[in-house]
């Protein structure tokens, strides 16, 4: 754990610099706009410790799967949004010295983002080995409203010499990425040109071996302007031009005392966005677009589009500072990754932060992120999320027939990017097939909270029949037991593989069937023809297959101990020696310290499996059979999976177990501000950091929606004072405030709604509030 970064309640400030932190700084300090992102490197020469990242969403690269051995059905490639030019840089020498922070004398140092806004800020005194002295001061922002741009306005300030320096402000296209599996460039170039203070670089990815990928083009375009003491100055520009990278140079004197700012804007245009004939022409008139508008404009907007989006998602904690820093990093980190603009993009769980997981759409999306979409943005933000998995079906069927399924079953792949599977470990790829089941989850979810039925009859009931016909034939039946069973699956828990019956998968399957079969049916009341049209378009043998998820659904098997009265996690569960976490202390993390082998015969539990399906079918136990399972498995979890802890926090809540829900809620809120899992370096946990918007609103919060209406169980942690948070809920936009044993609840906008406090009707009217002592 590291605790460099200074608590504030809206910014991430590191004070001072901290050159052995600089990469977990970097991931801590990245910016994001939905449609690219980058890291919080510095615009300069840096030749410390640095993960240079920039990442443009939706452009990815097939990287060649690296096995030991292969085995058949393991798809061809690991898909990774790649490192893409970067746009950022103006490198200063002066007087034959490179302004380097790692070779120069740092007398004061502040690096801070302000969350408010999402402008990086930097500002520091360095002496450079000459004894010269000289003020930084840079800021940097993507923005919103026009989200193919960024702008850094860079100053620099003499402040014991006159002299001259040597400015470059460049493209480097020239990247490549940390974790390529071959050690491969992904980049070719296609285009360059300079002129006086502008340049644009026109890079394509490499063709790949496989048909089913396609290439992608991305011209970045920059512009800048120098200003000397506030004046805009005309200096002589001398392009450079190398492989993948262009630049423009000049000179300029240095006065003492007097700062020279360069203002850079840059534009990323994708072929994913823009016809190729028009790219160019694209860039060149976006470029001049955001350059005519200005920094001072945009970067008003910017604070404005920001200050938008908190209005509807912001989640105030008093009493509890760190708490309140977390859980506004969270928020802002979630938002900076997803719009949900466009259905064709997803979240990766680094976002744009890091290169680990590929920037890659897992299950967390549909398990973790959902609800905190559906809760604080416009309903078609979630939608997108939704439609994004209606539009890869036919792969995922393709996905399940390479796997010898057949007859329309879809198998949605562990990691993807174009809808193809990406996972090469046999026992995820094949199977953590519960995956599947999370999808179908979230059409629940999204209808539970949205109302939305609509989604069904237009996309929902064709991803929940290929998802029921997989189910339907990965199960057998078992002459032994009577029943039908799932043999050779990972659960969530990872740390166990290819198990026989983990009763999390066997769950979400059997529920699957019968919400498959239940909105079919419903449908048929509803809307005969669109029944026949989704029937014929499915070309679903309706009888004889709901026939058959039928009896699977009244047959199906389920782990149990009778003795202890708890769910086991699969078969032989009670076979392994039951110990407790603090039984290890000194192992821990245990994927760093023991072999895998060990690990797959204990007990420990890396995430919440059986707690997992408790949380999220919680209606369908009582509290005091979650109480004994709570008390049996969260003493063997590890959490060494950062989804593992919201989890818990949300039933911790509900079981009254105070301190625990409160120890785990700081886990999983400042996991990467104190850098818990010791990996912040490679990249934020961007997937989990919904998992801390649902600790606080699901779990302090209690948050649900009952029969159409939403509800509130609230619990305050004994650490806070109070907290407030924002949610929306089909056209109203509601305040939660609680406050001791009291909550308030604040009508904003909307027509007068109806919502539900430990169980009681209450009624709030339009822009009014409704205080209930509970
Ligand atoms: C977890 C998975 C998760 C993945 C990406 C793994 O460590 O076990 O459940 O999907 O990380 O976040």
């Amino acid at each position: 754990m590291k605790n460099y970064i200074t608590l504030d309640e809206w910014c991430i400030v590191e004070n001072g610099f901290h050159a052995e932190h600089n990469e977990i700084t970097e991931s801590l300090m990245s910016l994001g706009n939905g449609r690219m992102g980058g890291r919080g490197n510095f615009e300069e020469t840096y030749s410390g410790k640095t993960l240079q990242g920039n990442y443009v969403a939706g452009v990815w690269f097939p990287d060649k799967t690296r096995v030991g051995w292969w085995k058949n059905g393991y798809p061809n490639y690991f898909a990774k949004v790649i490192n893409a030019c970067n746009w950022t840089g103006i490198n200063i020498e002066i007087e034959g010295e490179i302004v380097d922070l790692n070779t120069a004398k740092i007398h004061n140092f502040t690096r801070s983002l302000d969350m408010r806004t999402g402008v990086l800020e930097r500002n520091c005194t360095i002496e450079l080995v000459s004894g010269k002295m000289l003020k930084i001061h840079s800021i940097r922002f993507l923005s919103l409203i026009d989200d193919e741009s960024g702008l850094v306005k860079y100053s620099i300030t003499p402040l014991n010499f006159f002299g001259s320096a040597i400015v470059t402000v460049s493209l480097d296209g020239d990247v490549s990425n940390k974790d390529s599996n071959h050690g491969e460039i992904f980049w070719n170039e296609i285009s360059k040109e300079t002129g006086h203070g502008v340049g644009f670089l026109t890079l394509e990815t490499k063709k790949s071996v496989w048909d089913t990928v396609p290439t992608f083009k991305v011209s970045t375009g920059m512009k800048f302007d120098v200003y000397q003491a506030g004046e805009k100055v005309e200096c002589q520009t001398f392009p450079i031009k190398k492989e993948k990278y262009i630049a423009n140079l000049f000179n300029i004197n240095l006065v003492e005392g007097e700062e020279i700012s360069i203002v850079k804007f840059a534009v990323n245009l994708s072929s994913e966005n823009h016809s190729i004939n028009d790219l160019s022409e694209n860039t060149k008139n976006y470029l001049e677009k955001v350059a005519n508008k200005g920094f001072d404009t945009m970067l008003t907007e910017q604070k404005a589009a920001w200050a938008k989006k908190w209005e509807g998602n912001d989640i105030q904690i008093e009493g509890d500072l760190a708490a309140q820093q977390a859980i506004r990093f969270n928020i802002f980190q979630l938002q900076q990754t997803y719009t949900g603009e466009d259905a064709r993009l997803n979240i990766g769980p680094k976002g744009f932060t890091g290169e680990k997981y590929g920037g890659v759409t897992y299950w967390d999306t549909e398990a973790y992120c959902l609800p905190f979409y559906l809760s604080t943005s416009e309903q078609k933000v979630a939608r997108n999320l939704l439609i994004y998995r209606h539009n890869h079906l036919q792969k995922a069927i393709e996905n399940a027939e390479k796997l010898g399924f057949s007859g329309g079953a879809a198998l949605y792949p562990m990691v993807t990017m174009n809808g193809e599977e990406c996972h090469n470990e046999w026992e995820i790829t094949f199977e953590e097939i519960h995956r599947n089941g999370a999808i179908a989850y979230a059409i629940f979810d999204y209808i539970r909270y949205t109302g939305d039925a609509q989604y069904l009859e237009e996309y929902g009931l064709e991803v929940l029949t290929g998802i029921s016909r997989f189910w339907a034939q990965r199960v057998n039946w078992s002459e032994e037991k009577n029943k039908y069973v799932i043999l050779g699956v990972t659960g969530p828990n990872e740390y166990e593989n290819n198990v026989n019956n983990n009763w999390y998968t066997n769950y979400l399957a059997k529920w699957c069937l019968s919400y498959t079969i239940k909105c079919f049916e419903d449908l048929k009341n509803t809307n005969q023809h669109k029944f026949q049209e989704i029937v014929g378009k499915t070309h679903l043998n309706y009888s004889s297959e709901t026939e058959k998820w039928q009896h699977i659904i009244d047959n199906m098997y389920f782990p149990y101990d009778e003795q202890r009265q708890i769910i086991l996690q699969q078969d032989g569960f009670l076979d392994k020696e039951l110990l407790n976490v603090n039984d290890i202390a000194n192992h821990r993390p245990i994927n760093q310290k023991w072999s895998w082998d060990r690990i797959l015969r204990s007990c420990f539990i890396k995430q919440a499996d059986i707690l997992q399906g408790m949380y999220f079918f919680e209606e369908d136990f009582s509290l005091e059979e979650l109480r004994r399972n709570f008390d049996f498995y969260e003493p063997m979890t590890v959490h060494e999976s950062s989804l593992s802890p919201c989890v818990h926090v949300i039933h911790a809540a509900r079981l009254d177990k105070k301190d625990k829900a409160y120890e785990m809620y700081v886990r999983t809120a400042r996991l990467d501000l104190d850098n818990y899992n010791n990996d912040t370096e490679d990249g934020l946990h961007i997937t989990s950091m919904a998992g801390t918007w649902l600790s606080v609103v699901k779990g302090f919060g209690g948050m649900r929606v009952i029969n159409d209406k939403l509800s509130f169980e609230p619990f305050l942690p004994e650490q806070w004072q109070g907290f407030s948070f924002r949610t929306g809920f089909r056209g109203n936009s509601l305040n939660i405030s609680i406050k001791g044993k009291t909550i308030e609840i604040k009508n904003i906008s909307g027509d007068e709604i109806t919502v539900l406090v430990y169980g009681k009707e209450v009624m709030v009217a339009a822009k009014s509030y409704t205080s209930v002592t509970y």
